[in-house]
């Protein structure tokens, strides 16, 4: 293990504060499951909103910075079959815990080191993506952190950080600030300070702001989650705005938002045919970090402002598929993402088309808010993408196996018209993120 003199007692007091309660506290024996979590973890999805391909995660070198007890890193080794995982952390006991667990799953092409972000060029390695999740907003300087992780970035390579919303935080950050004030977040005893929250909180009016709306029931029970809002030491948050001008400050770009299907400002109003014309052509004059920011200033429901970046010259621009010409459309490559193909995912799309039920997206991979349903006839274009990765070619073809003939002119169903139906199926589902296609042209 290779480990840095720290620089502060910042840094001290920090990784004191994780060695005393390493986070995150799932069971090492955990294998992690969740569709959405592999999804974000594929570096798979971050090269396809940059540049609308497909790459292959194997040979990839990753990097986890702040990789606490390295569940994120196990998620990132069986989101990028065949990469190398790498992860960090400025806590010992956490990057011990982190090397049991991935052991424990034999998972070998990975290796941990106890050193600070900060010291990342230390390691003398240059990697294909960097996740650094739930860390930076802790740092006592993160655009140093933004820096160094620049830094030990490929030129195409891809890092993926996320910082509090200040906005939606606010109660938590009030909350930790009356709290300290008082003398806690002096550990090593955290159990001990978490009592005394919960007997303070208890002995408060309902009425009063922060258990109105800063407390609820899981707060009772798990520790864990009292020690991430209420006695968070070292917590920060930031606008959007502060976000985006700390990533440009640094020479980075915004690739997207991690989950930027939930941050449509139009989807905000009920219909947005009744806005005043102005206010409508006024928000389409704003930049994209201006009407995201408007965005959270309406709606703060976001807790992480969670973002892809890279390199400027990086991105290439492509056309959205609502644009593609039909020779576009016919010779694209349609791909399911590889955590999509659960084994329950799998059984559902085959009972869905053969029993003429419809088929909820959501329900196996929640990567939006709006609910994405396919008939059956649907479901049925999508099982040859079980096996493999199809033309759009090959899948008209399989409409028209599947509907042969059109069921009100009984006249047999040509190839443009299975074309239209395979493009109305797709365009949405590749809108949402649950299809990726690629195109040849
Ligand atoms: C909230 S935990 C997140 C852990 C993990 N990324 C996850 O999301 O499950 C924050 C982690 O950041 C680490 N950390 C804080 N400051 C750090 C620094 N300057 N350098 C490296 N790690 C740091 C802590 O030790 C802790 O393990």
């Amino acid at each position: 293990m290779t480990m840095t003199p720290l620089k502060s007692d910042f840094l001290e007091k920090m990784r004191q504060q994780f060695d005393n309660a390493p986070y995150p506290r799932i069971p090492l024996e955990e294998f992690p499951k969740n569709p959405r979590a592999l999804y974000i973890h594929s570096l798979v999805t971050a090269y396809y909103r940059r540049n609308q391909k497909v790459v292959t995660p194997a040979g990839k070198l990753i990097l986890d910075a702040g990789c606490g007890t390295g569940y994120k890193s196990l998620e990132l080794a069986i989101a990028n079959p065949g990469a190398k995982i790498v992860g960090i952390d400025l806590s010992p006991a956490s990057v011990d815990l982190a090397r049991k667990r991935l052991q424990y799953h034999n998972i070998e092409n990975v290796e941990f080191h106890a050193i600070a972000l900060e010291d990342l060029p230390s390691l003398g390695m240059q990697f294909d993506y960097i996740n650094n999740d739930e860390v930076l907003y802790l740092l006592p300087d993160p655009i140093a952190g933004l820096k160094a992780m620049k830094e030990v970035l490929k030129p195409d390579g891809i890092l993926r950080t996320n910082f509090h919303s200040s906005l939606q935080r606010i109660i938590y950050h009030r909350a930790q600030k009356f709290f300290k004030q008082l003398g806690f977040m002096a550990r090593p005893e955290p159990e001990a300070e978490v009592k005394l929250v919960r007997e303070i909180v208890k002995c408060l009016k309902n009425d009063v702001f922060v258990k109105q709306y800063g407390w609820n029931s899981n707060f009772e029970t798990s520790d864990e989650a009292v020690l991430a809002n209420y006695l968070l030491d070292g917590d920060k948050g930031w606008t959007i705005l502060e976000l985006f001008e700390a990533i440009e400050s640094v020479g980075l770009e915004l690739i997207s938002m991690v989950n930027w299907r939930e941050w449509d400002l139009l989807s905000l109003f009920n219909d947005i045919g009744e806005l005043p014309f102005n206010v409508m052509m006024g928000f389409s004059d704003q930049s994209i970090a201006q009407q995201l920011h408007l965005y959270e200033l309406l709606n703060p429901r976001h807790r992480l402002l969670d973002v892809w970046c890279g390199l400027p010259g990086q991105s290439q621009q492509y056309e959205l598929i609502s644009e593609w010409s039909d020779e576009a459309w016919q010779t694209a490559i349609v791909h399911l993402p590889l955590h999509l193909i659960t084994d329950e995912f799998r059984a559902a799309l085959k009972s869905c088309a053969t029993e003429a039920k419809i088929f909820e997206m959501n329900r196996f991979c929640p990567l939006t808010d709006e609910s994405i349903v396919i008939d059956s006839q649907g479901t049925g274009c999508l099982l040859p993408l079980l096996e493999k990765s199809r033309s759009v070619r090959e899948l008209v073809q399989w409409w028209q196996k599947l509907r042969p003939i059109d069921l009100v002119t009984l006249e047999p169903t040509s190839e443009a018209e299975a074309l239209v139906r395979v493009k109305e199926l797709l365009q949405p589902l590749e809108e949402s993120g649950y299809v990726m296609i690629e195109s040849r042209v």
